[in-house]
């Protein structure tokens, strides 16, 4: 099958992905908890346009870039969650805001806090703002609520920053282990208690894939932001179990170039489509009907398929391969094939492919 495609490609199925976007949607709806979703994962205008037609408020992007090739989506509201603090970012974060109905922008700490003040004023913009709360992941934030009491009054010395909420990335949930749900509830509970400290009125953004509709479940939550859950990876399926196979959307269609010895076969597919990312057991990418038969190495142009499946494929075979995590695979594409009823319909093009500016 899709003996007609150029390979390495990437293959969305839009039934599933619908299906997808539809499902985060009525778990929020069912809650009363804002969907933005993170662009990141899709960076294409014609998901966002799904996303915002299903009743998502409005769109999280880590970038400007992201969110400017994202504007012909139509989206009003966006969330850019990253530390800003470059003032010649100011001319398009001002270009940005007047596009748009609202823009939030992200306080990480008191020292960015006084940088942001600087870009917010070079822009002439004063915007709402979530302040960061590092709820375990150790990355961006207020490491617990004293600290979030000093970086919420740091906000309060800008006059161009408006604190409306907290938010939290709680990205160290991604490993299924057995705890899964102790540690949600522990995020939950930080972010809570970090909140509290500050101004109990104050709205809570948690909430990725792993954990949006779980959060959403908690209550008190304002505003969920997953990513990757429109078209679900290993990491989804396999390693936390918050996806079936059946609803993983995209897919790597790649031919086998070469059986150089006996249980590997190549395939055109490496590093530069699948990117490095890889599951805790190190696979890169799994044929769902063929188990026995993974990506388990990369060199930039070819995938090492090894296994005791692997023997059974042949040079010239077509084989789609499910990837260890999506997002970085998306960035790596001009473009996606868009299946309808299993067939290659259309082609969308990955309008914020490389907007890391
Ligand atoms: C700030 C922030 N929000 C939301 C997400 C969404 O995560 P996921 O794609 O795992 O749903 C990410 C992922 O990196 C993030 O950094």
């Amino acid at each position: 099958m899709f003996e007609h495609l150029l390979t390495p490609a990437l293959l969305v199925d839009h039934g599933r992905l619908t299906r997808n976007v539809e499902r985060m949607q009525s778990v929020c709806d069912a809650s009363g908890v804002a969907l933005w979703p993170h662009i990141k994962t899709h960076k294409m205008v014609e998901v966002a346009r799904m996303q915002l037609a299903a009743g998502a408020q409005g769109l999280t992007c880590a970038k400007i870039g992201e969110a400017e090739a994202l504007l012909p989506s139509g989206v009003r509201r966006v969330f850019l969650a990253h530390s800003l603090v470059d003032p010649l970012q100011a001319p398009r974060l001002r270009a940005l805001a007047d596009s748009l109905d609202e823009l939030i922008v992200a306080c990480t700490s008191e020292a960015q806090a006084e940088a942001l003040e600087r870009v917010l004023a070079a822009a002439e913009l004063r915007l709402p703002v979530l302040m960061a709360v590092d709820t375990g992941l150790g990355r961006e934030g207020a490491r617990g609520p004293a600290s979030a009491a000093g970086l919420a009054a740091a906000i309060g010395r800008q006059p161009h920053l408006c604190l409306r909420g907290v938010y939290t990335h709680e990205g160290h949930t991604y490993g299924g282990g057995e705890n899964a749900d102790e540690e949600l509830r522990a995020v939950h509970e930080r972010l809570v208690a970090a909140r509290d400290r500050i101004d109990p009125s104050l709205s809570l953004w948690p909430g990725c894939s792993v954990t949006a509709a779980r959060m959403a479940a908690l209550g008190g939550v304002a505003a969920v932001r997953p990513g990757a859950y429109v078209f679900g990876d290993l990491n989804l399926t396999i390693t936390n179990r918050v996806m079936d196979w059946e609803d993983v959307a995209l897919t790597v269609l790649a031919t086998v170039v070469d059986r150089p010895a006996p249980g590997l076969a190549l395939v055109d597919a490496g590093s530069k489509t699948f990117s490095s990312d890889r599951t805790p057991d190190g696979t890169t990418g799994l044929l769902p009907g063929s188990p026995g038969a993974r990506v388990t190495r990369c060199s930039e142009e070819h995938g090492w398929v090894t296994g005791p499946e692997a023997d059974a494929l042949a040079i010239g075979e077509r084989v789609r391969f499910v990837p260890a995590h999506v997002c970085p695979v998306v960035n790596l594409a001009d473009e996606v094939v868009v299946l309808r009823d299993g067939q290659a319909a259309e082609t969308w093009r990955v309008a914020a492919r490389g907007k890391v500016q």
